[in-house]
């Protein structure tokens, strides 16, 4: 939801790298600017499965510093159980997801 980020004047506001050791995590991305994410718009959907490290991809970090709010709305669903993908799962997925994080 749209909220101010953490205004200590050292503070960085992207998000952190981290892996989810007992959950897998679901992100509807509904409307605003993602700002740590890279080919994430209105209607995309991420799945990260338990264990698998992620955070923003390259530069979302730096071009973070000094911005003080964000208009994202997003669902985020944190599982307990593992999701199993389905066919129609596999066909929407974009195959090189994995690779967002790689630097030119
Ligand atoms: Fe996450």
């Amino acid at each position: 939801m749209p909220r101010l980020y953490d205004f200590h004047p050292e503070s960085i506001p992207a998000p952190y790298y981290h892996t989810n050791i007992d959950s897998e995590e679901v992100l509807y991305y509904v409307d605003g600017d993602f700002m740590s994410r890279t080919g994430i718009e209105a209607g995309s959907m991420t799945l990260h499965k338990k264990g698998v490290p992620h955070g923003p991809q390259p530069g979302k970090t730096e071009a973070s510093i000094g911005k003080t709010e964000t208009y994202e709305y997003a669902v985020m669903i944190d599982t307990f159980n593992p999701l199993k993908t389905t066919n129609h799962f596999r066909d929407c997925m974009e195959n090189d997801y994995n690779q967002s994080w790689l630097e030119d």
